[in-house]
């Protein structure tokens, strides 16, 4: 039983999209639906529609992806009209992620969301670091206090922030911090990709994506160790919160490590946007074969156990 219930969400398994990948357009984000994940997230939206940066902006790489996306996305009324046209009563939650360039625009889309109440989660992204010029939120822990104080003005349900990886245990606790003293913040997702990598091709002695001189966010096998730290770090450090872990999950012994970390549920990223939408029977599969080879039955036999020295 891979079965996961968590704020009144239901999910068939623990495995869903990370959002940016197969979620920009209503097909894409249909195809997970009639995927064996267990859930769907929106890409990031913003006020208005955005083209995102230039060409080549996502590239596979020796252990991973690097990608500098920009954003693209069709604007918050295309997923709010998507939301409001799901099938909520399908089995596969729905997830938003909300990316607004200022703290304004983040609080219009909410307010939006909040009105049209619909059964979905927010997830509100404090971590893009792929707009040039641009900090990310999620590394200023006064920025991010401000923000979350004024999104609970308005917003007054359940919801999520997707995080940026943290190196530091100091970090660590002062971030948990900020979010502990919001009761309404229900989960945390970590991690958004690691900011700003650069990887080069050897044969043509370059950069391999055109945004920022070839800086961009990195994910697959290369970030899979600082994800589970930090949904380790976070499952410890907040108080009544899940963490969904993102990162390095490309077959069932990584979901199985994310959730043996702590997490509730596990999001799919690189090997999505590699693999296509069957990627998801095959982790569930594979996950699923693991359990019965330890005598795990349920999730919650081992979510959040792993050993220590
Ligand atoms: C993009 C990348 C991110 O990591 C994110 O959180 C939001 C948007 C992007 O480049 O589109």
């Amino acid at each position: 039983d891979l079965s996961v219930s968590w704020l009144g969400v239901n999910m068939e398994n623990p495995l869903y999209n990370a959002s940016g990948v197969m979620c920009r357009s209503r097909e894409e984000l249909d195809a997970v639906a009639a995927s064996a994940a267990g859930a769907v997230v929106t890409k990031s939206c913003t006020l208005s529609p955005r083209e995102g940066n230039p060409e080549p902006r996502y590239a596979r790489a020796p252990h991973g992806s690097i990608n500098s996306m920009g954003l693209p996305n069709a604007g918050y009324e295309y997923y709010l009209d998507y939301a409001k046209n799901y099938d909520h009563a399908s089995g596969k939650p729905l997830f938003v992620s909300v990316s607004g360039m200022t703290l304004e625009e983040n609080l219009t889309m909410l307010k939006a969301f909040r009105d049209a109440d619909l059964p979905c989660l927010v997830e509100l992204n404090l971590s893009c670091p792929n707009l040039p010029g641009k900090a990310q939120i999620g590394y200023d822990f006064a920025a991010s206090s401000h923000v979350l104080s004024e999104v609970v003005k308005v917003y007054d349900k359940p919801f999520g922030v997707k995080l940026p990886p943290y190196f530091d245990p100091v970090h660590f606790a002062e971030m948990a911090s900020v979010l502990n003293s919001f009761p309404s913040l229900k989960y945390v997702t970590c991690i958004n990709s690691v900011g700003n990598g650069l990887v080069i091709d050897i044969d043509s002695e370059s950069v391999v994506i055109k945004p920022k001189a070839g800086l961009g966010g990195l994910g697959g096998d290369y970030v899979l160790p600082t994800a589970l730290a930090n949904v380790r770090e976070f499952s410890r450090l907040l108080d009544g919160k899940h963490v969904i872990g993102c990162g390095g999950i490309k077959s069932g012994r990584e979901a199985f490590m994310h959730i043996l970390a702590g997490a509730t549920a596990v999001q799919v990223g690189t090997c999505l946007y590699e693999e296509g939408a069957g990627c998801f029977a095959r982790i569930r599969d594979e996950l699923a074969a693991i359990m019965e080879e330890k005598g795990y039955r349920t999730l919650a036999d081992f979510r959040g156990k792993l050993l220590t020295m």
